[in-house]
């Protein structure tokens, strides 16, 4: 395996005075949280009775990749990347059904992985990769027809029976029964039919779902060949290391046996590295000490768009599994420097509330852009023109860090060093672990969603009302 570049966590900002931890509050936690990690990867033989649903998203990178070692051919993971260079072949756009845990990891893998505007880029200049675009993920009327406009008008680009006119479809349900991605699915798939036929039909859907439920029973239906398993043990949010991120991933080309190397080493780091040099349990330390004193708002501060979406899928992460017994901190995600005007202000004088964990990549893909010389200095930014981007990024990061620190505001720093698979391997894993290491310290089960379930009742409830009377 390819040295990985880790991820490194500077709390230092979150030991501010008045309103910050100290760093006896830090070291007293130790002994807890080395005996909750302890539970969390079942090291303790006295814990049946504690043992949690749906643990086994924990070794899920290593059993894909292990038995990608033993057979490339008819592994999981040499189907999937089977499957994604046949759809590469055959279509120019792939449309990814689902919701939850079944679309924010795919979403924030693409944001973070792929050419920023690969969607608009030639196919050549995409590696002949697919585009893809998200649906399922709502009930927006207007939505949801524009992209099935979108889909007829652009497929009439392509000559006929080349990639380019042609699309497929792959959708995504644990439980095979969520409505928001069941009516996409079979709006989209309605229109696939008419365009390639009934008979070919599925050879354009890839279903990724559970061993049995609706969606299984329909891809038994429609005949799908391909089709993938989101396994029983893994939930939903923690599923995006199985083909529910796997595949959409791989369709874009995105180096997935990195992607898993990397959540491996984070399981590695998690399970060796003491507490003041290991990300996961000081991540959790310090945010839990804060939760403790008032700090129910925990912002994930991106400083990269790419990164938006990451967010996005932790902001599910944190709140389904951790928001309950009227526990759980608030968790919203801010990507700068864009928020600083909006939602800056609020965070130097509001409520002493929040936390800023700010994401930080330490590099970035392509050469710094300078300001420039203009003949023009209305604007006064000649005395600037050799700055960059990323020069001003982190001055902006640094003066934000500053002006919190002065008033005592806490704020802690992770950094990746780029938004990459290397990146995001790493970094979905050690929130996936922080979230289950935390529930493990405050006595809540993170898996399952029980309140979600509630509102789903009353939907089907009101729908189904509407069509009897
Ligand atoms: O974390 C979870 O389990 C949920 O948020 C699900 O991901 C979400 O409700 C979608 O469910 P499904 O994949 O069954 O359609």
């Amino acid at each position: 395996m390819a040295k990985i570049n880790p991820l490194i966590f500077d709390p230092a900002n979150a030991f501010v005075t008045p309103h910050g931890i100290t760093q006896a509050q830090f070291d007293g936690l130790k002994d807890k949280l080395v005996a909750c990690r302890a539970e969390v990867l079942f090291q303790d033989a006295q814990l049946d009775e504690k043992q949690p649903l749906d643990a086994q998203f924990l070794e899920m990178p290593e059993r894909i990749l292990d038995a990608y070692q033993s057979d490339r051919e008819n592994s999981e993971l040499g189907r999937i990347l089977k499957t994604a260079s046949r759809l590469g072949e055959m279509v120019d756009k792939v449309v990814v059904l689902g919701i939850g845990g079944s679309y924010m990891g795919p979403r924030a893998l693409m944001e973070a992985c792929c050419h920023p505007y690969h969607n608009e880029l030639g196919r050549d200049q995409r590696g002949g990769k697919p585009r893809l675009y998200f649906e399922g993920n709502n009930v927006d009327n207007d939505w949801s027809q524009a992209l099935l406009d979108f889909l007829e008008i652009d497929s009439k680009r392509g000559a006929p029976d080349t990639p380019e006119s042609k699309w497929a479809i792959v959708v995504i349900s644990k439980s095979g029964g969520t409505l928001e991605t069941a009516a996409s699915f079979r709006q989209f798939y309605t229109k696939l039919k008419s365009v390639v036929g009934e008979e070919h039909l599925a050879d354009y859907v890839v279903p990724v779902t559970g061993e049995t439920g609706k969606l299984a029973s329909l891809a038994d239906a429609i005949g799908c060949k391909d089709r993938y398993l989101v396994p029983d043990g893994v939930g939903g949010r923690f599923s995006v290391f199985s083909a529910v991120g796997l595949l959409p991933a791989a369709i874009l080309g995105i180096d997935v046996v990195k992607l898993l190397e990397s959540a491996s080493a984070m399981n590695t780091h998690f399970r060796t590295a003491e507490m003041g040099h290991n990300v996961v349990m000081d991540y959790v330390a310090v945010n839990h000490l804060l939760e403790q004193k008032g700090v129910s708002t925990r912002v994930l501060s991106v400083w990269s768009k790419s990164l938006e979406s990451a967010g996005f899928w932790y902001d599910q992460l944190l709140a389904e599994s951790l928001g309950k017994n009227e526990k759980g901190a608030l968790p919203l995600t801010c990507l700068n420097s864009r928020d600083l005007h909006s939602r800056a202000q609020q965070h130097q004088e509001g409520a002493r509330d929040k936390v800023m964990n700010n994401v930080i990549l330490d590099s970035w893909r392509s050469d710094p852009l300078a300001i420039g010389e203009s003949k023009w200095d209305q604007d006064e930014l000649n005395s600037l023109a050799e700055k960059t981007l990323p020069q001003i990024m982190d001055a902006a990061l640094n003066g934000t860090n500053l002006a919190y620190k002065e008033d005592g505001r806490p704020t802690t720093d992770l950094h990746m060093y780029a938004a990459n698979e290397e990146g995001l391997g790493q970094l979905f894993q050690m929130l996936m672990l922080a979230t289950v290491l935390e529930g493990r310290l405050i006595g809540i089960n993170p898996y399952g969603q029980p309140g979600v379930e509630k509102y789903k009742k009353y939907m089907n409830k009101l729908l189904r009302e509407d069509v009897a009377s």
